[in-house]
């Protein structure tokens, strides 16, 4: 089977198709014949070395399935050859690739409204936005998001509405008119304006950049305000910060699965490459003005 991978930490340039043996389920786990994943800063980071979390190469990237299961590993009870599942994996064999090993009980089957691009693009972001909402009271209060057009903050913004917040979110003028359809009810625009004179009782900040944000962030917080974050920023020490880490669930697949068929998310994909241009997609992430996110699909 083919799959994307690097004998090196470096330049997108660093990443290849390669021909290797089609991988056997281990218990728990199944494979699955990919439909599509999606592109995430953190395959950027691990491609370049700027984090390391999966060891030293050869390695295949990729964090997010969409796709049919194929095999089925020892005591898997889940799910059944053929099912449609999508889920986030975290593994040195990645989801770059014509087929996939994930943890069953980590899955969500694939709801029919579902195509397989949405699903791919919805996991880790969503989840992530998802789980970190989860950790504050919403209804009624004021939310701020920064980089709210991105993967992440773009689902954020929406969750957040959903939820029953009011939502600010940072974005360049550019994404204004994209962040008011999905709900947002002011975008600041950081490149022109400093969000802390714009901005202030804010509630629950999602914190999607880091660095100084951090502590900008906290200016503008009320006292017993939340601070969540995704980054490393100069606020996490702060006592109303917490650090999220977006994780696998399948509860959590299904339930944000469940607002995208019900017409209530709208997961917005500003491009599908191939898996053969894995090199230019990355080159795109990492100009940090995608929109929404960028979608792989099989060569
Ligand atoms: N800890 C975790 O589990 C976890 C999970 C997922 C993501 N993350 C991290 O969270 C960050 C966001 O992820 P993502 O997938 O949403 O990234 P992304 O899709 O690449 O984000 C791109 C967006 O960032 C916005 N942006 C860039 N600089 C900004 C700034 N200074 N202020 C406001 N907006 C800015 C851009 O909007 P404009 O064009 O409007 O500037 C663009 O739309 C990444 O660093 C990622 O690694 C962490």
């Amino acid at each position: 089977m083919r799959a994307v991978s690097q004998l090196r930490l470096g330049e997108p340039e660093v990443l290849h198709t390669v021909e290797v043996p089609r991988p056997t389920p281990g218990p728990g786990q199944v494979s699955i014949r990919l439909g599509a994943t999606s592109v995430n800063p953190v395959d950027c980071k691990l491609r370049s070395g700027y984090v390391n979390f999966l060891g030293t190469p050869p390695f295949t990237l990729g964090f997010d399935v969409s796709g049919t299961v194929v095999d089925l590993g020892p005591d898997v009870t889940e799910f059944a050859v053929g099912d449609e599942v999508f889920g986030m994996v975290h593994s040195r064999t990645g989801t770059y690739s014509e087929y996939v090993l994930a943890r069953a009980d980590t899955l969500a089957p694939r709801p029919a409204g579902l195509d397989h691009r949405t699903a791919a693009a919805l996991a880790t972001a969503g989840l992530t936005a998802w789980q970190a909402l989860g950790h504050a009271d919403l209804p009624g209060r004021r939310v701020l998001i920064h980089a709210a057009a991105g993967g992440v903050g773009h689902l954020a913004v929406q969750f957040a509405r959903h939820l029953g917040a009011q939502v600010i979110g940072t974005a360049r003028a550019v994404n204004n008119e994209f962040l008011r359809e999905l709900g947002t009810d002011e975008v600041i625009d950081y490149s022109t304006t400093d969000f802390t004179d714009r901005s202030a009782d804010i509630d629950v900040v999602v914190d999607l950049v880091g660095g100084d944000y951090g502590s900008r962030s906290l200016r503008v917080l009320r006292p017993d305000g939340r601070y969540l974050t995704v980054q490393r920023s100069d606020a996490e020490h702060d006592p109303r910060a917490c650090s999220i880490t977006g994780a696998p669930s399948s509860g959590d697949l299904a339930t944000i699965g469940a607002l995208v068929t019900a017409g209530r998310i709208r997961v917005h994909i500003q491009r599908t490459l191939g898996l053969g241009e894995a090199a230019r997609a990355h080159r795109l992430s990492e100009s940090g003005r995608v929109r929404g996110k960028l979608v792989l699909t099989p060569w």
